[in-house]
């Protein structure tokens, strides 16, 4: 690998259909990111993450692809992508695809293909298997393996052409493809060097820790009161994963330069994680691991958790000092599949809202790690009040509804509350553009409804105001391109056991900067030395009056010559 850019770069977030519609039906499209560059360009990212905008069926929102070298209609043209790409670079933003190729729409030609018979040539480029030894194909129980699909019900589907199954991990609609097969690998490359020709800047590749699965297919754990059992050990981090990375590596990214990959990867360990991104080793240039944001998940599904800063820490200390010499992170609170931040690990009331969205700001941008910024997070917007099932659009939040109130025995209360507080669509209420009808997000009726709070938090209120959340993240972005300790130093956790404040320190040569963050509502004081007289260079509320005492909420930096 050439250089390491990305490590002093912040990447943004655009799930486009929640963007901005530029053309009045509702949706997103990548006219509207085009109307909007000034503002990423202001707030000082580097990079965009697309999510998908091929066409699509859209089951899951654009993560089922029907086909990998288009656009989708509702969002716009190839040659109005080649315009967002153009209007990017000429501001300095790079952009990232994403990748989505664990699996691909049912309603690709590969899939149409595969699914009319048996000897297709490209039957074998997607999991079919009979039914169950001694069982008849379609009767209840006889799925090849046990397993359940993420959005609910199993994770076969049978289809009655041929009598078999297909495995989808996903959505019935999101058939797995069989990295296997060497043909799917070529097609797969062949499809990347074509982006990257047209001078997209790299990948973020959808669950790509799962494409290299254990072919035996055995049988997974099955959970107390669940309907179907967890097979994620056949297919997170499967057998020839590292080889198939290494492969993509060299048949796609190898001698170009200025690339970006990462790779999402639910369940990777910090071990994992170190190879998969040690440059030796020609892998992904960082991860998305997900250990932080499973702090508050239990063993049961449908019971909130609420957040424990020590087990907060203990996990993002943990990948700190696992990548802290060799291999590299992302950093992020939020994304299109997690509630928002300051409503899950702040305090989004209006007295709170602010200041507790700029300390989270605070203390995940100077971790070690290239930091995440969702659409709306610069303006710390919040999660929907949501109320029934009804007002839902995500395949996830119905599917596993469905499956826990229907197989399971769940109350729709109980579950509503889970969903409420931790559901996608959280994520995906349109961008708060201004205070006007639907928030400036569209002139038309917008496919999710936007929160009823866009007349006070949105981006024209915030760009006017330096002291708003916008601001203040504009001012950590630069940090990171002014102090080279945010990028280099190195990082040691401090007060590990302290449920309120989280405290680390970053070190680069001569400088070391001193982070804490007060995760609590009440005033408390960091019991750590040698730091009068420091400078503070960065605060979201009024200096603290003596020491280090914080106020509710509040984030410092200090800076000092060691
Ligand atoms: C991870 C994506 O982030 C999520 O939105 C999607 O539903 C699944 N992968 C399946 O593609």
């Amino acid at each position: 690998m050439t250089d390491s850019w990305w490590k002093k770069s912040v990447v943004y977030q655009i799930y486009p259909r929640s963007f901005a519609d530029a053309d009045g039906d509702g949706m997103g499209d990548l006219r509207g990111i085009i109307d909007h560059l000034d503002h990423l360009a202001e707030l000082g990212v580097d990079v965009l993450w697309l999510s998908p905008v091929y066409p699509s069926p859209q089951d899951d929102n654009g993560y089922d692809i029907s086909d990998y070298q288009d656009i989708e209609p509702l969002f716009g043209t190839l040659e109005i992508f080649d315009e967002l790409l153009a209007g990017a670079h000429a501001r300095n933003m790079k952009i990232i695809m994403d990748l989505v190729v664990n699996h691909s729409s049912d309603e690709h030609p590969w899939f149409q293909e595969s699914r009319s018979s048996k000897d297709n040539p490209k039957r074998d480029w997607y999991w079919w298997r009979p039914a169950r030894p001694g069982m008849d194909s379609g009767t209840p129980g006889a799925e090849p393996t046990n397993w359940g699909s993420v959005f609910g019900g199993p994770a076969w589907e049978h289809d009655e052409k041929t009598g078999e199954y297909y495995l989808h991990l996903f959505s019935k609609k999101q058939p797995d493809l069989n990295w296997e097969n060497p043909e799917v690998r070529q097609a797969v490359h062949a499809m990347m060097r074509w982006w990257l020709d047209r001078g997209v800047d790299g990948f973020r590749m959808d669950v790509i820790n799962m494409i290299s699965k254990d072919v035996s297919l055995p049988d997974g754990r099955l959970n107390a009161g669940s309907a179907y059992a967890d097979g994620s050990a056949a297919f997170i981090g499967g057998p020839r994963l590292h080889e198939f990375l290494q492969e993509m590596h060299r048949e796609v990214f190898a001698g170009r330069d200025g690339l970006l990959t990462v790779g999402e990867m639910p369940g990777v360990t910090v071990d994992e994680a170190r190879l998969h991104t040690d440059p030796e080793r020609g892998e992904v240039d960082m991860v998305f691991q997900f250990d932080h944001v499973w702090v508050d998940r239990g063993p049961d599904p449908w019971l909130l958790v609420p957040l424990q800063l020590t087990a907060l820490k203990a996990i993002l200390g943990r990948w700190q000092a696992g990548l802290a010499d060799v291999g590299w992170n992302s950093l992020y609170w939020n994304n299109h599949d997690q509630p928002r931040v300051v409503s899950r690990f702040g305090d989004d009331s209006p007295a709170h809202r602010a200041a507790s969205a700029k300390m989270l700001g605070t203390v995940l941008h100077l971790h070690r790690g290239t930091p995440y910024v969702y659409q709306g997070e610069e303006l710390g917007m919040t999660n929907h009040p949501f109320g029934g099932i009804d007002e839902f659009r995500d395949i996830e939040a119905l599917g596993q509804y469905r499956q826990a109130v229907e197989l399971e025995g769940r109350t729709p209360e109980e579950v509503l509350r889970v969903l409420r507080a931790r559901g996608r669509d959280n994520a995906r209420t349109p961008m708060q553009w201004d205070d006007s009808p639907h928030g400036g997000f569209t002139t038309g009726t917008p496919w999710l409804p936007v929160n009823p709070n866009h007349t006070e938090i949105n981006a024209r209120a915030q760009r006017a105001d330096p002291e708003s959340v916008f601001h203040y993240y504009r001012r950590l972005i630069e940090l990171r391109k002014t102090e080279p300790a945010v990028a280099d130093g190195d990082f040691t956790m401090l007060l590990p056991h302290d449920e309120r404040l989280y405290a680390f320190t970053r070190r680069l040569g001569a400088t070391e900067l001193l982070v804490i963050g007060n995760f609590s509502g009440v005033e408390a004081r960091a019991e750590i030395d040698g730091w009068e007289g420091a400078e503070l260079v960065l605060t979201n509320l009024e200096r603290p009056a003596a020491g280090l005492t914080l106020q509710p909420w509040q984030a410092v930096v200090y800076r000092r010559a060691v």
